[in-house]
């Protein structure tokens, strides 16, 4: 059979660009770079925010005058929006030709047949697909970082969070697999490997925990590097933190979600800790590991935060001084608890804006001077390709996911270099290689 040529266009989180490389592998397809060349387009969506849920639409909207050029061109949806709205998506989309749930993506192949042989539009969004891990992520040649996911779905239920209805509950890979597919990554060149989950530090798996996980992949001899995203503070525990502070691949960097500084908003949201305990929970980290940089996330304008509630917030900024921030305004999610909480409580979108404002420009000074203050200091960088800025240029990231840009040869790609910082810029560092 002749492979098919697939473009997928991605919105979304981390969890959502492994997935659009595991559909490559699926589909067995060739990827490529215009959907005007493909035989299958798909749109891996995301339904975090209302705002996300709007580019799923339009951006399906999109190809309808594609599709009424190329009526043989197959034209489908993933992710959290295919899950959420299943069939009623062929409903409002007619040039749609299957809807795919993130978890049965291994069913994809299966999918295209039932298209090409019987004309059928298809809706797959069951949840017990026993193959749930099976499909590996298709790799670009060349590329020196990859993802390797460690979980699916999400146990917490944050009021507001509508992950856990679109992705199910949380489900562990076993560790045999994880190491498996970070090897046979490794043996095609990458240096860096992310573990991706919801909540990646609940790994759990026959008695092992995360920290046991950190310590076994690196063993794999030729990974350098060591990621993991995203942390939830409450699974936070001892054996994970020694298992940072001892693998030297582990990279100085925890993305660690706060969402609010006020204990109220965070109980109403449901994150089973408070701010005390979140911010001595940041001490230990950085006892541990001195230089550790933590970023993190926040909820502005929850139903019912108040502008007291919102000074907490900023209190706790300005305690713990993120490396970076990512902000955003709530968003309410069909079917999740925040959503059918009572109209009063509704923070004015006016208010939720002027708040993210704040904090926004808070963080963005926070960064910049963080960046700054590297000047004079030497990082580690893995070097991962050419530069925007300018010839004989390099980009990678440092062990606190900072970009560091610097004068040097493309065939530094794939190692791990010495830079010396001599620019801070607001998201980016430039330097100098140093031997
Ligand atoms: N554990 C996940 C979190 C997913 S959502 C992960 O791997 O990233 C990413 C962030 O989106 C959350 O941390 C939260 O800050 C934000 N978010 C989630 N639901 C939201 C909503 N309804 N409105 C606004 N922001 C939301
Ligand atoms: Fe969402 Fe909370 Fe899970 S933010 S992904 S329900 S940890």
């Amino acid at each position: 059979m002749q492979s098919k040529l697939v473009y997928i266009e991605t919105y979304g989180c981390q969890m959502n660009e492994y997935d659009s490389d595991r559909i490559r592998n699926a589909v067995g397809g060739m990827p490529v770079d215009t959907p005007e060349e493909a035989d299958i387009v798909i749109v891996n969506t995301c339904a975090i925010r209302d705002k996300a849920d709007q580019k799923a639409f339009s951006g399906l909207g999109k190809y309808k005058h594609l599709k009424a050029r190329k009526p043989d061109m197959i034209l489908g949806v993933a992710g959290c929006v295919a899950q959420l709205y299943g069939d009623r998506l062929l409903q409002k989309i007619p040039h749609l030709d299957f809807v795919l749930g993130p978890r049965a993506i291994p069913r994809l192949p299966d999918l295209i047949s039932r298209i090409e042989q019987a004309k059928e539009r298809p809706v797959e969004t069951s949840y017990d697909v026993e193959e749930l891990f099976e499909v590996e992520p298709y790799h670009r040649e060349g590329k020196v970082t990859a993802f390797v996911s460690v979980q699916q779905g999400c146990n917490k239920k944050c009021s507001y969070c509508i992950v856990p209805y679109v992705r199910g509950d949380e489900v562990n890979r076993p560790l045999p697999e994880i190491l498996r597919e970070a090897e046979n990554l490794v043996g095609k060149g990458v240096r860096e490997i992310t573990f991706v989950g919801q909540t990646v530090n609940s790994w759990t798996e026959n008695g092992r925990k995360f920290g046991d996980l950190l310590r076994a992949a690196a063993d794999i001899d030729g990974l350098e590097r060591i990621r993991f995203t995203t942390s939830y503070p409450r699974d936070i525990t001892k054996r994970m933190i020694d298992a940072m502070k001892d693998v030297d691949k582990v990279c100085r960097h925890i993305h660690l979600p706060v969402q609010s500084g006020s204990n109220r908003v965070l109980a109403l949201m449901k994150r089973t800790y408070t701010r005390e305990w979140f911010s001595d929970t940041v001490k230990r980290l950085k006892d541990a590991v001195p230089d550790l940089a933590i970023s993190t996330d926040i909820i502005v304008g929850y139903p019912g935060e108040t502008d007291r509630d919102f000074e907490d917030t900023m209190d706790l900024m300005r305690e713990v001084e993120f490396e970076s921030s990512f902000s955003f305004k709530f968003s309410p999610r069909p079917g999740t608890p925040a959503a059918g909480l009572p109209k009063e409580e509704t923070v004015p979108d006016e208010t939720a804006g002027a708040r993210l404002m704040e904090l926004q420009a808070f963080q963005k000074e926070v960064t910049l001077r963080k960046n700054v203050e590297r000047v004079g200091k030497t990082e580690e960088v893995l070097v991962e390709g050419p530069s925007k800025h300018g010839p004989e240029s390099v980009s990678g990231r440092t062990s606190h996911n900072r970009i560091a840009n610097f004068k040097g040869p493309a065939s530094l790609v794939g190692s791990v270099v010495r830079v010396r910082v001599s620019e801070g810029l607001s998201n980016s560092i430039r330097g100098e290689l140093s031997v």
